[in-house]
């Protein structure tokens, strides 16, 4: 019999909590996670950055007022600076500033001014410890494997500051018995560079990102700078300086290093908005490579779905699932394992 999903294992999409429920929670805490595992997630997806002592707490950016309290705590009213992240210069408080006892002292705000605001100031931000003694603790407690899929985020800026990101998260794993191949673990980056160390140091498994920024005036999808480091394909004097990743080529190169790519859920539908991307076989052509999709981000908010769907969360996802997509990042766990249903 046919397998019921054209996935590249055959088996159900998987479904990745993005920064955890973090559509019914402040992101990235305890709380939006185990929400999602409540909700059936697979995995749990935590954005990693670096405290001052070196310690990995789960932020999507390194500058904390977006997500937290920090700018109405008067003990942090002079810790504002500012600094460069990938060649843009951003005034904030910095996770790289601040140690972790301090970071325990701020409390998560939700991010989105029309997503519900009555938990903030409740949350603690939590390490990235905690998420791997939550994903084990709630593995036993349900009864199926509930895993960890950290993304190093802007690992270049952190590396810059004399901050090992990447040797602290492998650190992590290996003390959490999870530095394999078989481990429940995926480890993220849009960082072409990070991803090759990543590889060289460790057997996990491996995902490219392709971000939705990384379209150029003709619609072809390139890696700009920071991500495309460390610049393999640069030739001098030649105007395509970085190699599309969603080509033939490129996914070739991908495989060298990774097992599967995230992209941003456009390049992976049939046709897109402007019908430039020629996404129709991304899913195909990274398959025959052994490589499995994992597309972001999907979210209920009528903003956020693809027109082609109606403002119809479900149809969003059973029209991704049908393509053979390996699993998607979404902000609202509950609907994505519900689409799973015809
Ligand atoms: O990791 C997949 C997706 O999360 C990438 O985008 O900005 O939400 O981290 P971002
Ligand atoms: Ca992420």
């Amino acid at each position: 019999t046919a397998p019921a999903y054209r996935t590249l294992d055959g088996k159900a999409p998987l479904i990745i909590a993005h920064r955890g429920a973090s559509g019914l929670r402040p992101e990235h805490t305890l709380e939006a996670y185990q929400l999602a595992i409540d909700q059936g997630a697979d995995y749990i997806e935590s954005d990693v950055v670096l405290t001052k002592d070196q310690v990995l707490v789960c932020r999507h950016e390194p500058m904390l007022s977006g997500t937290t309290n920090v700018a109405e705590l008067p003990q942090f009213a002079g810790r504002k600076t500012t600094k460069m992240v990938d060649g843009v210069a951003y005034e904030d408080w910095f996770a790289s500033d601040f140690t972790l006892a301090e970071i325990k002292m701020l409390r998560a705000k939700q991010a989105m001014a029309d997503r519900s605001q009555q938990y903030n100031g409740q949350f603690l931000i939590p390490t990235f410890q905690e998420v791997i003694d939550l994903a084990k603790a709630q593995s036993t407690a349900k009864g199926r494997v509930i895993g960890v899929y950290p993304e190093t985020k802007h690992p270049t800026f952190h590396e810059q500051l004399g901050l090992p990101l990447t040797d602290k998260l492998l650190a992590a794993l290996t003390a959490a018995g999870w530095n394999s191949k078989e481990a429940p673990v995926y480890v993220q980056s849009f960082e072409v560079g990070n991803l090759r160390v990543l590889h060289q140091k460790s057997p996990l498994k491996l995902v490219q990102l392709l971000d939705a920024d990384d379209v150029d005036a003709t619609g072809n999808l390139v890696m700009k700078a920071p991500y495309a480091q460390p610049y393999d394909f640069v030739v001098a004097g030649d105007a395509r300086t970085f190699l599309d990743l969603t080509s033939d080529a490129g996914l070739d190169f991908v495989k060298t290093y990774a097992v599967g790519i995230g992209p941003w859920k456009p390049y992976v539908q049939p046709y897109t908005p402007d019908k430039k991307l020629p996404a129709t076989s991304l899913i195909e052509r990274a398959h025959q490579r052994g490589l499995f999709v994992h597309a972001y981000t999907f979210r209920d908010e009528s903003r956020y779905l693809l027109k082609e769907y109606n403002n119809d969360p479900k149809a969003e996802y059973q029209n991704f699932y049908a393509l053979g997509l390996d699993g998607v990042f979404t902000d609202y766990t509950a609907t994505a394992v519900a689409a799973k249903q015809p």
